[in-house]
């Protein structure tokens, strides 16, 4: 199965201080990339005789397949995340109840974003149905995610997201993404997941 990228899901010439040039290079390069590898990893997986094949060849290729995999799907979620909304009245009581607020829970999520300055990986709000609760969750190398749950908003901290902008100033890109936050398309996603 051919995976193929999805269109652009924000205006890239209509971000509030992050530019057209760094959101469609994230676009065409990194996420472009990743859906061109699980592209080529498929193909090798296909292609493996499963009897034969040495146990590091198994493990390399099934790890490098979920890397690719999540990195597609989380980029996915990141450029929706973009283009400045509000939060529906549901997910805004959700929030409330799981972070005292709209604010306590940006601070939350902008010092984890912070927090990863320089390293590589995302700060996730995810839905837990096991906890009933939203959730920000930490998920480096594109493997990590509380087991179950499903973020329904991301932010990407490898570098090449914000270099090309601020050097090596992440905090001040955090900022500049929590300024586009696209808090609609998360509430639809919520509660999708919520009525479940
Ligand atoms: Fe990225």
């Amino acid at each position: 199965m051919a995976y193929e990228m999805k269109p652009l899901a924000c205006d890239p010439a209509g971000m509030n201080g992050l530019s057209e040039k760094i959101i469609v290079s994230h676009y065409e390069n990194n996420y472009g990339g990743a859906v061109k590898r699980l592209n080529a990893i498929t193909q090798k997986l296909a292609e493996l005789d499963w009897a034969t094949a040495p146990v590091f060849v198994v493990n390399g290729l099934k790890r490098e397949e979920l890397i690719a995999s999540n990195s597609m799907i989380l980029h996915e979620l990141y450029f929706e995340s973009l283009g400045a909304s509000d939060a529906s009245a549901a997910l805004k009581s959700q929030i409330e109840k799981d972070f005292g607020g709209l604010d306590s829970w940006a601070a939350q999520f902008s010092a984890m974003g912070k927090a990863q300055g320089g390293g590589s990986g995302w700060v996730l709000l995810a839905w837990s149905p096991r906890n009933c609760r939203l959730v920000n969750t930490w998920a480096a190398d594109h493997t990590c995610n509380l087991a179950g749950a499903t973020p329904i908003l991301a932010l990407d901290m490898y570098e090449h997201s914000y270099h090309m902008d601020f050097g090596a100033a992440a905090a001040k890109y955090v900022e500049a993404y929590m300024n586009n936050l696209n808090l609609a398309v998360a509430s639809a996603k919520f509660e999708t997941l919520k009525g479940k």
